[in-house]
């Protein structure tokens, strides 16, 4: 029954939702305007432009600045983000993704990425994990992001997959929303009171127990 498994990338599979949170934050005090953890669920998700855009009004600075200024500023979030990739190794992917990914491709089961960042596929290969998916969504290649269904109906649609037996996972709340509107099963990773309050199926308080069986059992259920 399972036909395809869309991976969000950013907290799902592996920490780099932390390395987004300290980029934009430093750009942030460069600006003169606080952001916490918790404003920063706003952020997840959401491509760099909407972000800015997004901790720009947060700071009452919505019109302070041109169209180029803005791009200066989204240049600059990515290379404080990029320099925190460096680091970056296949130890670092959460325990039980690459397990995962490996039963898939065993079981004939594609696994996409649907992200909003257009780092993912330099990520992807840092962590030597390019190979086990099937398709990465381009997020360029659809008209709008998360919350809006187009990255995970644009995946399925690549691998011939129905929504109704595809499983999207997702850290962030515009995922989960942009999950249950592409009509599939939304698995949550994080916190079960935010991720279920936009309609997640189900929800892990991380990527430990994600395996094959678990996610065929959502299907059949
Ligand atoms: C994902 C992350 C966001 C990030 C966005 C754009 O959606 O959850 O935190 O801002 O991708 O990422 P990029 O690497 O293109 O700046
Ligand atoms: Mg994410």
């Amino acid at each position: 029954k399972l036909q395809a498994v869309l991976f969000d990338l950013d907290g799902v599979i592996m920490d780099t939702a932390e390395f987004h949170y300290i980029a934009w934050k430093r750009l942030a005090e460069e600006l003169g305007i606080a952001i916490d953890r918790e404003f920063n669920e706003n952020l997840k998700g959401i491509s760099r432009m909407e972000s800015l855009d997004t901790i720009l009004r947060h700071g009452g600075k919505a019109d302070d600045y041109s169209a180029e200024e803005k791009r200066d500023m989204a240049e600059r979030k990515n290379s404080h983000y990029v320099s925190l990739l460096d680091r970056l190794k296949p130890a670092d992917v959460y325990p039980g993704i690459r397990e995962l990914l490996l039963a898939l491709r065993e079981a004939g089961i594609p696994a996409v990425v649907a992200s909003a960042s257009k780092n993912a596929p330099q990520i992807l290969r840092a962590l030597e994990l390019s190979e086990l998916f099937r398709f990465v969504v381009p997020p360029d290649s659809v008209p709008r992001g998360k919350p809006a269904p187009d990255l995970f109906l644009r995946g399925a649609e690549e691998v011939g997959a129905a929504p109704e037996f595809c499983i999207g996972i997702e850290d962030a709340q515009s995922g989960i929303t942009a999950i249950k509107a592409a009509g599939m099963t939304a698995v949550g990773i994080g916190s079960e009171a935010m991720l279920k309050a936009v309609g997640a199926d189900v929800v892990l308080p991380d990527t430990r127990r994600l395996s094959l069986e678990f996610l065929r059992g959502l299907l059949s259920a």
